[in-house]
């Protein structure tokens, strides 16, 4: 079977597609035939290895194994030992973490699958789970948005960001994108009430704090942030600049945290878990047409390094679609 993924850390580069046997699954897991994936911001950050303390859990000197890639939709091709949940041909959606999901076929956790959602192409299901249930975490669980809500997304344009809004509009809240100018208008097809311009706006000099504040580009100094929503509000912090290699990733959540004992504010920070629970609550918002599959483009397996190449040179921007198995049926919404 073909595999994408690299030997060494690196850029764009480094990845490459080789043919591998196919894993067998062992007590736990399955076997999934790969029809869709996605490339996440957290792909990248494996592939490169950073932040360099990344490495303790993927291999300090080297990976210590070659495949890359967390979503994955799919059909279970085999069965580990004791599974009895899952059939070879169910259709299922997931996550693997740090896994080796750009491939023929992957092998996933029975606790990181779900029954995929069966009013969308499989193919665009892989599209869905690390983002759509990142998204998921800071509005429902974290966020608790409700009905009426005032809410603002800022970064509400890329993978996570616009799972946030349409999440957002689908518990009926209002919503704020904060997106830059190029992106106003997919903010608005996805429903946000209202767009601030990233690039010329300070989304944070309100005179109407809003009551959740979905902190996506991570953008605001913590002293500028929070005046952004009310004194009994909620400032959920999804993620940040990811430039620097070394600890400064990990350190700003922890200021954030830090910040949230001492203010009136409900300072939410997560890293996203993924359960079948959740992704099987997903998967039903997705069958009621309340949130639909995002990405910008598509591309195959054997295109997929390229596609990583041109993503990392700015000659392509956006979701990426991995069509592993293409389905002539395609039904999700591409964003731009
Ligand atoms: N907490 C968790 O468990 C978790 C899970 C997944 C991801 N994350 C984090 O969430 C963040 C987003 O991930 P992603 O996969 O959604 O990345 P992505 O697809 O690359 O999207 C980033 C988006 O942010 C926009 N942006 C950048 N700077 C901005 C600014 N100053 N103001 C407004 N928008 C801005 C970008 O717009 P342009 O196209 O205009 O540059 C882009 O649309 C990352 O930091 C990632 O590490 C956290």
């Amino acid at each position: 079977m073909r595999q994408v993924g690299r030997e060494h850390y690196g850029t764009a580069d480094a990845v490459t597609l080789r043919e591998v046997p196919p894993p067998d699954p062992g007590p736990g897991e399955v076997r999934i035939r790969v029809h869709g994936s996605s490339v996440n911001k957290g792909d990248r950050l494996v592939m490169t290895g950073t932040p360099y303390v990344m490495r303790l859990a993927l291999g300090v000197r080297a990976p210590r194994s070659f495949g890359i890639g967390q979503d994955v939709a799919g059909v279970v091709s085999a069965v580990g030992e004791g599974i009895t949940e899952w059939q070879v041909g169910d259709a299922v959606f997931g996550e693997i973490t740090l896994g080796a999901a750009w491939a023929d076929e992957a092998l996933a956790r029975v606790d990181q699958i779900a029954r995929a959602p069966t009013n969308v192409p499989l193919v665009e299901a892989g599209s869905l789970p690390v983002a759509a249930l990142t998204a998921w975490q800071a509005v429902v669980n974290e966020g608790r948005v409700e009905a009426g809500s005032r809410v603002v997304v800022n970064g509400g344009s890329g993978s996570v960001g616009s799972y946030a809004v349409q999440l957002a509009k689908a518990s009926r809240a209002h919503v704020t994108a904060v997106v830059r100018a190029h992106h106003a208008d997919r903010a608005r097809a996805l429903g946000a009430d209202a767009v601030v311009d990233a690039s010329s706006a300070d989304f944070t000099e309100t005179d109407r704090p809003y009551d959740v504040c979905i902190d996506v580009a991570g953008s605001v100094p913590m002293s500028r942030g929070l005046r952004a929503v009310k004194p009994d509000g909620t400032y959920v912090v999804v993620g940040g600049p990811t430039d620097d290699p070394w600890l400064r990733p990990l350190l700003r959540p922890l200021g954030w945290m830090i910040r949230g004992l001492f203010s009136s504010r409900r300072v939410a920070v997560f890293v996203d878990k993924v359960t079948a629970e959740r992704l099987s609550e997903l998967a039903s918002w997705v069958e009621a047409g309340r949130v639909t599959p995002l990405f910008d483009s598509r591309c195959t397996l054997d295109e997929l390094p390229g596609a990583l190449a041109e993503l990392e040179s700015g000659d392509r921007r956006g979701k990426i679609l991995v069509e592993v198995v293409p389905s002539s049926a395609a039904r999700g919404t591409p964003i731009e």
